[in-house]
């Protein structure tokens, strides 16, 4: 890839309009997601899509979600179903990625995924993504910004931090409300979560009247990107600690005496929003981390998932 410098631009008319250019003519732009930033290039274009596993280093057999700014723009893509409008009608915008059959005709680069016959796709919800999305008319393959397997990026610095001077443009409109990747649900056989992530699962068992199946990391139906360690800082991670070990620093939840803490009254949505963040700022310490025991139901499934991984022994 050539070396290029990395433009900063702002979520206005004219950052917008700039980063929908850089993304016609093929070139990636990390933008922001209520989940976390996204690493964008055009869905449709094939040396685009190189481009993004390249810059993240990113194993190729691991799929990527397309965003588009509406159902009807996923109707281009996949096969509807009445399962996929439910979930729609109750979470798009918003952080929900849905696993559908891909259509006939329907241009999508098979480098995005990965050579399956399904494409997982997803409506966010941030305001400078729709804007994006609706000024480039066009499916954006997005992963995290992030190099493969490090920590998620939930601001503009975490991504400069870790793809800086190898992507064309990162749009900065500040941090990440939700903080936590999207749900992943599997609609192409029976509804199965593929990931816990934004919506919590009984939210969405709620509105479809019936159980997901659920799947074990390893499991083959599993998204794929689903290795077992990702989100990982450099120091090891211990979880479910009571007190400090050692040189350790604590990661709280609730009211614990510890050095960060994800949310002192013990509020899960503020915990998820605050989670890399915290890993990012702890990394920087160089010391090991503890984490405090969170709750698991909810939004906490989804931050003990994140944190498992981040706690997985490493393969370097
Ligand atoms: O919140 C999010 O989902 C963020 C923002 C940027 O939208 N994106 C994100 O992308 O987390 P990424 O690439 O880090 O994770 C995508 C996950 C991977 O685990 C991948 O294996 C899975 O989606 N996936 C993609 N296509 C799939 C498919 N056809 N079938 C099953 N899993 C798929
Ligand atoms: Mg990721």
């Amino acid at each position: 890839m050539i070396s290029i410098g990395t433009h900063d631009l702002t979520a206005d008319p004219a950052g917008i309009a700039y980063a929908a250019d850089l993304l016609r003519q093929g070139l990636l732009v990390a933008f922001p997601t209520e989940t976390v930033y996204g690493l964008g290039g055009d869905a449709r274009n094939g040396q685009a899509v190189a481009g993004i596993y390249e810059a993240k280093g990113r194993p190729s057999f691991n799929p990527l979600i397309a965003h588009v700014a509406s159902v009807q723009a996923a109707r281009r893509f996949v096969e509807w179903s009445d399962m996929a409008q439910q979930l729609a009608d109750a979470f798009w915008p918003g952080p929900l990625t849905l696993v559908l059959p891909l259509r006939d005709g329907h241009r999508i680069s098979s480098l995005v995924t990965a050579g399956l016959d399904t494409l997982a796709v997803r409506v966010p919800a941030h305001p400078a993504a729709r804007l994006l999305l609706a000024e480039f008319d066009g499916p954006v393959a997005a992963p995290s910004a992030n190099p493969s397997g490090q920590i998620s990026p939930t601001t503009a610095d975490h991504v400069r931090a870790g793809l800086g001077g190898r992507i064309a443009a990162i749009l900065d409109d500040g941090p990440c409300g939700v903080g936590l990747e999207s749900t992943i649900v599997g609609l192409a056989g029976e509804p199965a979560l593929l990931r816990p992530g934004g919506v919590a699962l009984e939210q969405i068992e709620d509105v479809l009247k019936t159980r997901l199946h659920l799947h074990q990391s390893g499991d083959l139906l599993t998204a794929p990107g689903q290795l077992q360690s990702h989100y990982a800082p450099d120091a090891p991670v211990r979880l479910n600690a009571g007190v400090r070990q050692g040189d350790e620093v604590l990661l709280g939840f609730g009211s614990v005496d510890c050095d960060l803490n994800l949310s002192s009254t013990g509020d899960l949505s503020e915990a998820a929003a605050n989670l890399f963040a915290a890993l990012h700022t702890l990394n920087k310490t160089g010391r090991p981390i503890a984490v405090s025991p969170i709750p698991d139901h909810g939004l906490g499934a989804a931050i003990n998932d994140r944190l498992r991984r981040a706690a997985a022994p490493r393969d370097s």
